[in-house]
């Protein structure tokens, strides 16, 4: 049911050598609520997720390990990374592995093009690398060890020592891209978002840039630079290709014109690299550059970035184990303004589980189904007249659809299922003002009763079509609830505000809740 119009979403492809924590798992289910929203709207979608396997830090993960890098990354790939997309429902369109013989060869042929254009020359350099980073530090991320790393220069971000590396390297004229990027960023003010992302970026390109070492000598774990086998391509070089490789980049010409551009969403970490370099290398292949670049916050656990290496990881699991794979969505997804950070906390997250899930949509929907089954026997009564009350309901789901897309459209997941949950909000709010109950007494309201359960169980239904790319497995089992012939994947998200789409006479049928109660374990 195309229309068209190619909407093509990345996240960034991770290193496996770390396991996955929910930091992973919140950018993969944003980008897969976007996708599945686009891709429910009819736009031509294509999601990309993957792994970043090479460089130093995989090395050296594996020799401590005892196995070859690619047994290691196999392994990892495999046992960890394939899993995190069961885990939270996942419909990534691809997977690339920067491994695979795909990527491999057409980040060859983009290497040999920039050489060929004249914007990659060999120089000699001398740097403080991080291999956490797998990045060559600027000055103001360089800090003064303490403890254990005393006298050393230390990462900023990772913490650990710096290593000072001496080779002869290709370099990419970065430098030369200073006015184009800044073009950039000012003719599509909103390629880099959110607007605070956009300012860091600008301020760092204002301020120069330095050309950019694209190989290393010094191990072999990488893509042979393809003049010079007795190097290796620079790993981010490698891993940013990874978007442009995996729809054919070189050998598909077709496929690579209906996908590209790509939109990237990514931590704040890793802006820089998306926003900066990626853009120039593009530019110096002569390719059109990204639609758009969004910086997302970090998640915070006890005041700091969580993350593995610092042990303050936790793994998606933990959560859907006890809460489900659409709960771990919805709470992440709604609970942190999308660009900002945002604090995780097991309260929170079953304090919202309880009031918004459980007590809020998942309420709503087993009354609703519950009292056609009781008053009307499992057939969806047909509306006679409605009132100003039942037309307000009409048009808080019309405002909200409306509202819904729009923040889809701007990246905001956060505001788009804020826009939705009106509808949870004024359905319960309706349903107890109008008091079925007392109605189904009285013989001579029985088509009142009718209406209103009419208009709580179509406005459900709008609700379960725009709730469907946020949480999957919930709104499935409510759609078959609802007896509905059609498939919900087929429901234009678009148009999920329009009033009357469920016909009176379709049978309903029991619902076990949603959300079941969670036992208390901490
Ligand atoms: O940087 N909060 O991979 P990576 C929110 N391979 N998001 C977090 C997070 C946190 N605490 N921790 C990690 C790399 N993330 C490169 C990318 S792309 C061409 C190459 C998420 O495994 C967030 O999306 O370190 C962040 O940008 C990404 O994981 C970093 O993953
Ligand atoms: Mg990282």
């Amino acid at each position: 049911m195309s229309n068209g119009r190619s909407f093509y979403i990345t996240t960034p492809i991770y290193y496996p050598s770390d396991l996955p924590h929910i930091g992973h798992g919140y950018t993969t289910v944003a980008v897969d609520t976007l996708a599945r929203w686009h891709r429910q709207a009819g736009d031509d979608t294509w999601m990309l997720t993957g792994t970043d396997e090479h460089g130093q830090k995989m090395l050296r993960a594996a020799a401590a390990n005892g196995v070859t890098p690619q047994e290691w990354v196999d392994k990892l790939v495999e046992e960890s990374w394939f899993p995190l997309l069961r885990t939270l429902d996942v419909a990534n369109d691809d997977f690339i592995r920067t491994t695979q013989e795909r990527h491999e060869e057409r980040v060859k042929a983009f290497v040999q093009t920039l050489f060929d254009r004249g914007f990659i020359y060999a120089g000699e350099y001398a740097a403080l690398y991080c291999v956490g980073c797998e990045e060559f530090k600027p000055e103001a991320e360089i800090v003064d060890g303490t403890g254990a790393f005393e006298g050393l220069k230390v990462c900023a971000i990772h913490s650990k020592p710096l290593e000072l590396l001496q080779e002869k390297n290709y370099f990419f004229k970065l430098s030369e891209f200073q006015d184009r990027l800044l073009d950039l960023y000012k003719t599509v003010p909103d390629f880099v978002r959110p607007e605070s992302a956009r300012n860091e970026v600008v301020s760092f390109v204002r301020s120069g840039l330095k050309d950019l070492s694209i190989s290393r000598s010094a191990f072999d774990w990488g893509i042979t630079v393809p003049w010079d086998p007795s190097h290796v391509i620079y790993v981010w070089v490698d891993a940013l290709l990874n978007y442009a490789t995996a729809i054919g980049y070189g050998t598909d010409p077709d496929d690579f014109a209906r996908r590209w551009p790509a939109y990237h969403v990514v931590g704040k970490d890793i802006l820089r690299f998306h926003a900066v370099i990626w853009p120039a290398m593009l530019m110096a292949a002569g390719l059109d550059v990204p639609r758009g670049i969004f910086a997302h916050g970090w998640l915070l656990v006890g005041g700091e970035k969580m993350s593995k290496s610092k042990l303050t990881g936790i793994a998606p699991t933990e959560i859907t184990d006890v809460f489900g794979s659409d709960a771990y969505r919805f709470y992440f997804l709604s609970a942190i303004a999308f660009g900002q950070d945002g604090s995780f906390s097991w309260e929170d997250l079953s304090a919202r589980y309880q009031a918004e899930l459980a007590n809020g949509f998942g309420n709503l929907a087993s009354r609703t189904v519950a009292m056609i089954e009781r008053y009307f026997e499992g057939i969806v009564p047909p509306a006679a007249e409605y009132t100003d009350g039942d037309l307000v309901i009409q048009q808080v789901v019309a405002d909200a659809a409306t509202a819904a897309d729009a923040a889809m459209e701007r990246f905001r997941p956060d505001e788009a299922i804020g826009a939705i949950w009106t509808i949870v909000d004024a359905l319960n709010g309706y349903i107890t003002e109008n008091e079925p109950w007392a109605l189904a007494k009285d013989e001579a309201q029985r088509a009142r009763l009718g209406t209103v359960l009419y208009t709580a169980a179509e406005g459900l239904r709008a609700l379960t079509v725009l709730l469907s790319p946020v949480m999957p497995e919930s709104t499935a089992k409510l759609w078959t609830a609802l007896g509905i012939d059609a498939r919900l994947e087929d429901q234009p998200v678009r148009d999920a505000g329009t009033w009357a789409i469920l016909s009176p006479g379709t049978t309903v049928t029991g619902l076990t809740p949603l959300f079941p109660r969670v036992e208390q374990t901490a």
